[in-house]
């Protein structure tokens, strides 16, 4: 788990970046940046399975490369021509709104043709298994395909199959990785670094992608990471992970620069993991209370979909001085912009080789 040693080259600040918070978070998510867009952007893998396989380095690479897709973002004219003439196809297994709409979105800025393929009504309805879908779709030459699937290790096992890259949007409680990196783009910009700092991953850690992502992320940044949440909603063997497990929420948020609440992963349970919602919100809800014991600039996160009143309270959720839930959101366009981007390269450079031999 997150034990990699990051270089101190690696953890130095980034030219330009803001060093302080001063004033609300809002400061360091609105200022300006300069773009750098080099050449040496690079990304080692074919595909974007998980953050497990990722480098410091390379995860410092890709939000540099997402804070130029945030300013492209906010001008009035946003495309990009990085991804024209390349085919994105969206299969979602599972139900999703803000995922698959913030990746259609950013293909569709960087000039790709964008097909969402309605998974509940394919042909896998009718028993195609997922590697027989796969393989029609790849006879049709597509380049980018984004995949979520409720199963641990599916994306891992369609990306073989294909000859195209494969962005990994969620499989099953596994990882989630371009959701650990938009979080940390989010970080980055309103602390304005990405190390050194605590961050309380609270709620339903058993079931949450989100948190095997983020926890691995943040641990190869070197952050100190605490898991805050009823035993009933630890993984086990988290203590062994290199993080701190609390499961008493006041003493978990203590110190904390982040709060990230996760939801109730109702839909993967099977059995009774809480008494009562009610009893749940009063415990483990992040309410104005709660968050006076995390430090007085302490950021909200959230993924979302929020359960409001059940994991977070509605005014948390909505306090524009500590919550960064909609800046998330921004934030995951351009992170998937340069995801996007940095596999295409790979493809573009892949391809050229296989010609030149040919
Ligand atoms: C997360 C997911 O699907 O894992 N949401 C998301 O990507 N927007 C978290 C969740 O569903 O709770």
């Amino acid at each position: 788990m997150p034990t990699a040693r990051v270089t101190a080259a690696v953890l130095r600040e980034r030219p330009g970046a803001i060093c302080q918070r001063n004033g609300s978070h809002a400061e360091g998510l609105f200022r300006e940046r300069r773009p750098i867009y080099t050449a040496t952007m690079s990304l080692r893998a074919r595909h974007l399975l998980g953050i497990e396989h990722l480098e410091p380095v390379e995860i410092t690479t890709l939000l540099d490369l997402s804070d130029t897709f945030v300013d492209l973002n906010r001008r009035d004219v946003k495309h990009d021509t990085a991804l024209t003439g390349l085919t994105q196809v969206n299969m979602f297994f599972e139900h999703s709104t803000r995922t698959q709409a913030s990746f259609e979105i950013a293909g569709k800025r960087l000039g790709a043709d964008v097909m969402n393929m309605h998974m509940q009504s394919s042909s896998v309805k009718k028993g195609e298994t997922l590697i027989d879908t796969a393989m029609t779709l790849n006879a049709m030459h597509p380049d980018l395909l984004v995949v979520r699937h409720p199963s641990s290790g599916a994306v891992s096992l369609l990306a073989q199959k294909v000859n195209c890259a494969v962005i990994n949007a969620g499989d099953g409680r596994h990882e989630h990785p371009t959701q650990a990196l938009l979080d940390a783009l989010t970080i980055r910009r309103t602390k304005g670094r990405l190390q050194r700092l605590t961050v309380a991953i609270c709620g339903d850690i058993a079931h949450s992608r989100v948190a095997r992502s983020n926890i691995l992320l943040l641990g190869k940044m070197e952050n100190r990471i605490r898991l805050v949440g009823p035993p009933t909603l630890m993984p086990a063997g988290a203590a062994e992970w290199g993080v701190e497990v609390c499961t008493n929420l006041e003493d978990g948020l203590k110190d904390a620069d982040v709060v990230m609440m996760l939801r109730l992963q109702k839909e993967r349970m099977d059995g009774a993991f809480i008494p009562s919602e009610r009893e749940y919100y009063h415990r483990f809800g992040l309410d104005g209370d709660k968050l006076r014991h995390a430090r007085d600039d302490a950021i909200v996160m959230h993924p979302g979909p929020m359960n409001r009143g059940v994991e977070i309270d509605g005014t948390i959720a909505d306090d524009i001085n500590r919550s960064v839930i909609q800046d998330q959101v921004e934030m995951g366009v351009a992170v998937r912009m340069a995801a996007m981007k940095l596999l295409a390269d790979n493809l573009h450079a892949a391809r050229a080789e296989t010609e030149e031999m040919a």
